[in-house]
């Protein structure tokens, strides 16, 4: 569920209309609702309700300041991959204790800067970069506390570009070598190992990846404790997924994932973290475009939307289905035609949908990009020389601009001409 609604024929973002918003801002521009965000911390907070945890909300799915400070406020921690996503953690305040450093090649300046900074914990995902870790740590006289990210081996069965946990991926150390990595660690004096991390891909729609490799985990905790590690925290990773086409897709609901957490886990008396993204900002975020032109092509329309590729890469990445609706709502009884609804930049990939099924559109006329809360303003870039689009963050009846449209001039004069030319 989202706060984004129909009222009197016209799309809200919980009281505000997106038509108010987009005269103010201009087109095109995401659009989050707090109440959802909050909503969906919420949730999985719930799930977990009776043991100890913490959620981490990996910020990489969308981490304006703006975004981070309202979970922050309601108790999230962070899953950060970059020193700038740490910067940016810490930025929105966010104390360090709260903070988890995930990622497959941190580099001895981020871990220096997570040490100083303050960090709950890094996930190691392989030997050189654990030998690193500790080696900053020995130098600024601390000890780091670590999980070892182990791949289970499972198929996450999901879209091969975002599925982590197979043994071919790059992500983690495999399972079966964990004892001796596990060894390893324990005889590093600048590590304290804390814990066992796994994360094994994203848009999971199905509960039995998570079912085999917490099973895993489970063993491997064991297996680790008789051997003398001090194993009392388990990260899970994110990857719950979210429907992106409404119409039929049910994915499980973290009441169900968190469930599955007690069962798989919760006899090990260890501290829970897990590290939801999308479900978290997927359906709390539009991206709200206007139709440039209708042209009629050889036996198809094309919408010719003010959107683009480099604003929400998505589609032409990984093929994504989002539900793109009217901003206004068609009257009912309205007959449907098909679509293709492409954006301006001079590719083909340069397509949201192909003869989708929408109430007849015209030039001027608002659409909504559904489920683009996750993964839609982070991946963007200023390809074809289209400057970042604007977010907007709805609160009630309140709206804020939390990133501004660069100007032109902006993002020409980023660019320097060295003395030569
Ligand atoms: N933890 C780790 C270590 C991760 O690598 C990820 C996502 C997450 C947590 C969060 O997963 P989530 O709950 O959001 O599924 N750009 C792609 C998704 C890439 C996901 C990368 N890792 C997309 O647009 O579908």
């Amino acid at each position: 569920m989202d706060h984004f609604l129909y009222r009197d024929g016209a799309l809200y973002a919980e009281d505000v209309p997106i038509s108010e918003i987009a005269a103010a801002v201009g087109t095109p521009f995401y659009v989050y609702s707090t109440a959802t965000l909050l909503r969906h911390f919420k949730l999985f907070d719930e799930a977990l309700e009776g043991t100890d945890h913490l959620v981490c909300y990996a910020m990489k799915a969308a981490s304006n300041q703006a975004i981070l400070k309202t979970l922050a406020q309601a108790g999230a921690g962070m899953d950060v991959v970059s020193q700038g996503e740490y910067l940016r953690a810490k930025a929105a305040g966010v104390p360090g204790e709260k903070i988890v450093f995930s990622g497959v090649g941190k580099t001895a300046e981020e871990i220096r800067v997570a040490l100083t900074g303050g960090i709950r914990q890094f996930n190691v995902e392989s030997e050189p970069e654990m030998e690193v870790i500790n080696a900053v740590a020995l130098e600024l006289g601390m000890v780091a506390p670590i999980t070892i990210r182990v791949n289970p081996d499972v198929d996450a069965k999901t879209h091969a570009k975002i599925a982590t946990g197979k043994s071919e991926n790059k992500f983690g150390i495999p399972i079966s070598r964990a004892k001796e990595v596990y060894a390893l660690a324990a005889s590093l004096p600048g590590l304290e190992v804390v814990g066992i991390d796994c994360h094994i891909g994203s848009q999971l729609t199905d509960l039995e990846p998570f079912r085999l490799a917490y099973e895993k985990v489970a063993e491997l905790t064991e297996t680790l404790r008789a051997e003398g590690h001090n194993i009392r925290r388990l990260d899970l990773g994110g990857g719950l997924g979210i429907p992106y086409e409404r119409s039929n897709e049910a994915p499980p609901l973290p009441v169900e994932y968190g469930q599955l957490i007690k069962d798989t886990l919760g006899h090990l008396g260890c501290e829970i973290e897990i590290e939801p993204g999308r479900l978290i900002a997927g359906n709390a975020g539009l991206m709200i475009s206007k139709v440039i032109y209708v042209k009629s092509g050889e036996g198809r329309d094309f919408l010719i939307v003010d959107g683009a590729m480099n604003d929400l890469i998505r589609p032409a990445m990984y093929e994504a289905h989002h539900d793109i609706v009217p901003v206004n709502e068609p009257a009912p009884g309205t007959e449907s035609q098909p679509y293709d609804i492409v954006g301006p930049v001079c590719e083909t990939g340069d397509t949201f949908a192909k003869q989708r099924s929408m109430a007849p559109l015209a030039a001027g006329d608002l659409i909504a990009f559904r489920s683009a809360g996750a993964y839609g303003a982070v991946m963007a870039s200023e390809y074809n020389s289209r400057p970042l689009i604007p977010e907007v963050l709805v609160h009630g009846d309140q709206f804020a601009v939390i990133r501004q449209r660069p100007a032109f001039d902006e993002m020409i004069n980023r660019d320097t001409i060295p003395e030569w030319l």
